[in-house]
C-alpha cells in the first residue's frame, strides 16, 4: 500500500460532517428555515427527480441540525478541518466554498497590502492576481522556463526567484504555482531554502497536487517542503464537490493563521453549503481509506499503463519527466503530429465520445482520475491507436487561434491603479499600442493573457480572436 500518510494513526475512518448529515437526515425536523426548497419540494419536479430526493433533503447550510458552524468553525465542520489538517500534514487547515479562487483571494487580502510587492509566476491563476488587485501589492513576475515545442509553461528555477529577492526590497510574498496544469514540478524544496534566507514567506498554488501527500510515488506536497501555506483544488482531483477546496497553514509556519482566517470569513458565502463541506470531509476521508487508496494507486497504474501504450504510438508523443524535470504521471498532455491540440480534442469527441481536460494549440490535457476505471484508459488507447494509424498530414492545418499564452508582459502602469482607471472599449484591431484595462485570461486554466496597465502588441492578437473588442485605459 502506497500510503505516506505520516500522521495518519487512525485505523477507523471518520468523517465528522458526514456523520452529522447523516443523522440530520435520518431525524428530519419541522423545518421553517433557508433553504427555502425545504427538503427539495419547492423547486421543479424534474430538477429534483435529476439529482435526487436525498441529494435535496441534506442539501442544508450551517447553524441548523448540529452541524456547526464554518466562519468560525464550530462542531463537526471543526472536528473535520483538525482531521483534514492531520491528514495533509498541516499545522491548520481551512475548507473553501467557491474554490481555490477564495483561498487565494484571502492570502492576497490578509497578507499583503499597498505598497508591497510578491513575487509571482507569470502563469497563475487570474484568482492571484484578482487577489493583488483587492489588496494593491505589486506583482513582480518570474517567468518559467518555456518548453517552446509543448507550447507550455515548465517549472520555476530557484535562481530567477532569487535575483528577485535580492533586487528588491519590501517583498511581502513569494507565491509559486506548482505544480503546472499540465504536471510540470518545480524544485520547491530549493525555492523554500532561499525563501527561508530571504526571511520571506512562501505561498504554494497546489490546486492541481491535492493528491499528493497520499501515495509516495507522486510529488512531495509543498507543505513537506518548507512553504508556509499551501491551496489545493480538492474538487480538482481529489473527489470533492466541485467549488470544494482547502487552505492548509503549514506545521513551522510564523504566518498568522488569523489573518487568513479574517479575510475568509469576509470573502465567503454567510450560507455555506454543507453538501459542499461535506464532500471535503468525504474525499479526505476516503483518500485515508483503504479503498481511497486502491483507487489512487489505480489512477497511477491506468497512467502508467496509457503512457507505454502512447509511447508505442509513432504521431503521438507525451510530455515526460526524463527532459530533466519532474511531472505528476496522473497527468498527461499528448500531442499529435499534424494536429493542432483543438482539432485533436474534437476528433476525440466527435469521434469518439471522449472529453479530455483540455485543449491548446499544441496538445491535450488528459488526467487519470481515482475515479476512473482500467476499462476507460483502454478504450482511449484504442482510440489514440486509431487516431495515430490515420495519417493526418493530409488535412494538416494550423490554427490561428493561440490558447496558452507564454508572453513577456510589458507592463506600464500598476495593476491596481490600472484596474481602476478610467477605461473605454475599443475595436480589437485598434487596441495595439494601447494599455489593457481587463484581466483577459482564457479558462482553463485562467492563465492571464493581458493584464490591466500591460502593453497591447501584435503578439496578443492571436489569442484574441474570439474577442471583437477589448477594454483599455483611456489616454
Ligand atoms: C493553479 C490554479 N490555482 C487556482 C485555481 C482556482 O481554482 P478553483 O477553480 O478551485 O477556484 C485554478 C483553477 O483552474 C488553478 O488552475
Amino acid at each position: 500500500m502506497q500510503n505516506k500518510l505520516k500522521n495518519n494513526k487512525k485505523t477507523e475512518i471518520h468523517a465528522p460532517i458526514v456523520e452529522a448529515l447523516k443523522t440530520a437526515y435520518d431525524h428530519p425536523t419541522y423545518q421553517f428555515h433557508i433553504p427555502g426548497h425545504t427538503k427539495g419540494l419547492g423547486t421543479l419536479s424534474d430538477f429534483r427527480n435529476l439529482i435526487g430526493k436525498k441529494a435535496l433533503k441534506v442539501d442544508t447550510t450551517d447553524e441548523f441540525d448540529n452541524l456547526g458552524t464554518l466562519n468560525p468553525a464550530t462542531g463537526p465542520i471543526k472536528e473535520a478541518q483538525e482531521l483534514a489538517a492531520e491528514a495533509f500534514g498541516a499545522k491548520k487547515t481551512f475548507f473553501l466554498l467557491n474554490g481555490s479562487t477564495i483561498g487565494n483571494l484571502a492570502i492576497a487580502m490578509g497578507l499583503t497590502k499597498q505598497g508591497q510587492k510578491v513575487i509571482v509566476n507569470r502563469n497563475c491563476h487570474r484568482s492571484i492576481l484578482t487577489g493583488l488587485i483587492i489588496s494593491g501589492a505589486e506583482p513582480l513576475w518570474v517567468l518559467p522556463e518555456k518548453f517552446s515545442d509543448w507550447g507550455l509553461w515548465g517549472n520555476i528555477k530557484a535562481e530567477d526567484v532569487e535575483k528577485l529577492l535580492k533586487e528588491n526590497d519590501n517583498v511581502s510574498l513569494v507565491w509559486i504555482t506548482n505544480p503546472t496544469y499540465e504536471g510540470v514540478v518545480s524544485d520547491v524544496k530549493a525555492i523554500a531554502d532561499i525563501c527561508k534566507k530571504y526571511d520571506v514567506p512562501l505561498i504554494v498554488d497546489e490546486a492541481h497536487g491535492c493528491l499528493w501527500n497520499f501515495n509516495s510515488k507522486l510529488p512531495e506536497t509543498s507543505l513537506n517542503l518548507g512553504a508556509d501555506i499551501v491551496v489545493h483544488s480538492l474538487h480538482k482531483t481529489g473527489g470533492s464537490m466541485s467549488q470544494s477546496s482547502m487552505l492548509h497553514i503549514s506545521k513551522n509556519s510564523k504566518i498568522n493563521a488569523e489573518d487568513v482566517e479574517r479575510s475568509l470569513t469576509l470573502l465567503h458565502t454567510t450560507s455555506p453549503s454543507l453538501m459542499l463541506l461535506g464532500s471535503l470531509d468525504a474525499s479526505r476521508a476516503n483518500l485515508q481509506s483503504s479503498r481511497g487508496q486502491r483507487q489512487l494507486n489505480r489512477a497511477i497504474q491506468n497512467a502508467k499503463y496509457l503512457r507505454s501504450e502512447i509511447d508505442k504510438m509513432e504521431h503521438i508523443h507525451q510530455l515526460k519527466s526524463d527532459f530533466g524535470y519532474k511531472t505528476d504521471v496522473t497527468k498527461i498532455f499528448i500531442k499529435a503530429d499534424g494536429l493542432s491540440g483543438k482539432r485533436l480534442e474534437s476528433i476525440l469527441e466527435i469521434d469518439f465520445g471522449i472529453e479530455v481536460e483540455s485543449a491548446s494549440d499544441a496538445g491535450v490535457l488528459i488526467l487519470s482520475n481515482i475515479g476512473n476505471k482500467r476499462s476507460d484508459f483502454e478504450y482511449l488507447a484504442n482510440c489514440l491507436h486509431k487516431i495515430d494509424e490515420h495519417d493526418y498530414k493530409d488535412i494538416y492545418y494550423l490554427e490561428n487561434k493561440k490558447h496558452m499564452p507564454m508572453l513577456t508582459p510589458i507592463i506600464k502602469k500598476n495593476l491596481r491603479e490600472a484596474y481602476f482607471s478610467p477605461k473605454e472599449i475599443i475595436p480589437k484591431e485598434r487596441a495595439v499600442g494601447r494599455l489593457s484595462g481587463e484581466v483577459v485570461a482564457e479558462c482553463p486554466p485562467g492563465i492571464s493573457i493581458l493584464l490591466p496597465g500591460e502593453l497591447i502588441t501584435e503578439e496578443h492578437m492571436p489569442y484574441l480572436t474570439d474577442y471583437e473588442t477589448i477594454e483599455v485605459i483611456k489616454e
